[in-house]
């Protein structure tokens, strides 16, 4: 057992991402938790419509999908299929990219390709499936005096103390993203986020980026941050060694203020929606005139229902940015 003290970035780098890191390991994210993936295909019939709706405004036959964060890459494959299976879009050729800290999992579809870093100049939709929560962030605590401080964590056991007070640019995004108003409070200082999603929307040539993610603002953050574990679909204490996922909801108007392009911020219950995704019921009379079609719909509509539940996926936040067609010579940082 080592009894090292250091803030939660670093702490939470090393447990997720490390060589013995959490995300390393075989199972996957599925897993040990359910994202709007893994809940119903609905969702890749969702991001397969955005997609060709995307490549209609492109005016294009020809796209790039990006799916960042893309877990064992479930995502693509779903989208995939649902455009195989649905009369969406002939004639699109699309080009699925997944980008993914975790090596390729055997058996994956031949067509996805998998990237361990962004791909430049992409023309297309980028997507990112509950990726942010997990870029890893320091934490902030306002001591007695009020003074906003790094949490330090102990990496054996997720204890904490306070070490030194918040400075330099993380106490600025403090101060306009998510300032501490009592002794106590806590927050997540999203700043490697923000960072992390404008370079995500840099990588597109022309298109639409978007981020998805439980979420808040700034006029309703919560007091005491988010930050929390999650092991084989439990909820447990944050302890940074690797044995758990390390999660906390993102500050998606910071997000959106860092990139380009025109954001939009909406939750997945309208996002879906719009994509054609509701849990209304098939009609009663369906029940007698098409038996079999309307147990298929009944379902279906239950899956939909679960995706866009108040108090649960529907709450999730969508961040969405269509990026114009860049200048020529444009060259992302
Ligand atoms: C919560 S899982 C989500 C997986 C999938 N998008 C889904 O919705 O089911 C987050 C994933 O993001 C990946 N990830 C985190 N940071 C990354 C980075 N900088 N580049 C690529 N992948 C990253 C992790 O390895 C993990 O597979």
């Amino acid at each position: 057992m080592t009894y090292d003290w250091c803030r939660w970035q670093q702490a939470a780098e090393t447990a997720l991402y490390g060589e013995e890191g959490f995300y390393r390991r075989p199972e996957g994210p599925a897993g040990h938790f359910r994202t709007s993936v893994h809940a119903s295909p609905l969702f890749a019939t969702a991001v397969a419509r955005l997609l060709a709706g995307t490549a209609r405004e492109l005016g294009t036959d020809s796209v790039d999908l990006v799916d960042v964060g893309a877990g064992r890459g479930e995502l693509l494959t779903g989208v995939l299929a649902a455009l195989r299976d649905e009369a969406l879009a002939p004639g699109l050729t699309v080009r699925a990219r997944a980008v993914e800290l975790a090596p390729r999992p055997p058996g994956l579809d031949p067509a996805v390709e998998w990237h361990a870093e962004l791909p430049r100049g992409v023309r297309g939709l980028l997507f990112a499936n509950e990726w942010l929560d997990n870029v890893p962030t320091d934490v902030a605590e306002a001591d007695a005096d009020g003074v906003p401080r790094y949490v330090l964590v102990r990496t054996a056991d997720g204890a904490e103390r306070l070490g030194d007070p918040v400075t330099g640019a993380d106490a600025r995004w403090l101060s306009r993203w998510w300032p501490l108003a009592r002794p106590g409070d806590r927050a997540e200082i999203g700043r490697p986020r923000d960072e992390a999603w404008a370079r995500a929307v840099a990588s597109l040539a022309a298109g639409t980026a978007v981020a998805v993610d439980y979420a808040h603002v700034r006029a309703s953050r919560p007091p005491f941050g988010t930050l929390t574990g999650f092991r084989e679909g439990r909820e447990v204490p944050p302890v940074p060694d690797g044995s758990c996922d390390l999660t906390s909801h993102v500050a998606l108007d910071a997000c959106a203020a860092a990139a380009d392009g025109t954001a939009e911020l909406l939750d997945q219950r309208t996002a879906l929606r719009e994509l054609g995704i509701s849990g209304e019921r098939p009609p009663l009379a369906q029940a007698s005139a098409d038996p079999a079609g309307y147990v298929r719909a009944l379902a279906s509509a239950g899956q939909a229902a679960e995706l866009t539940a108040r108090g649960g996926l529907g709450d999730f936040g969508w961040l969405r940015h269509r990026v114009p067609e860049r200048e020529e010579g444009y060259c992302p940082a």
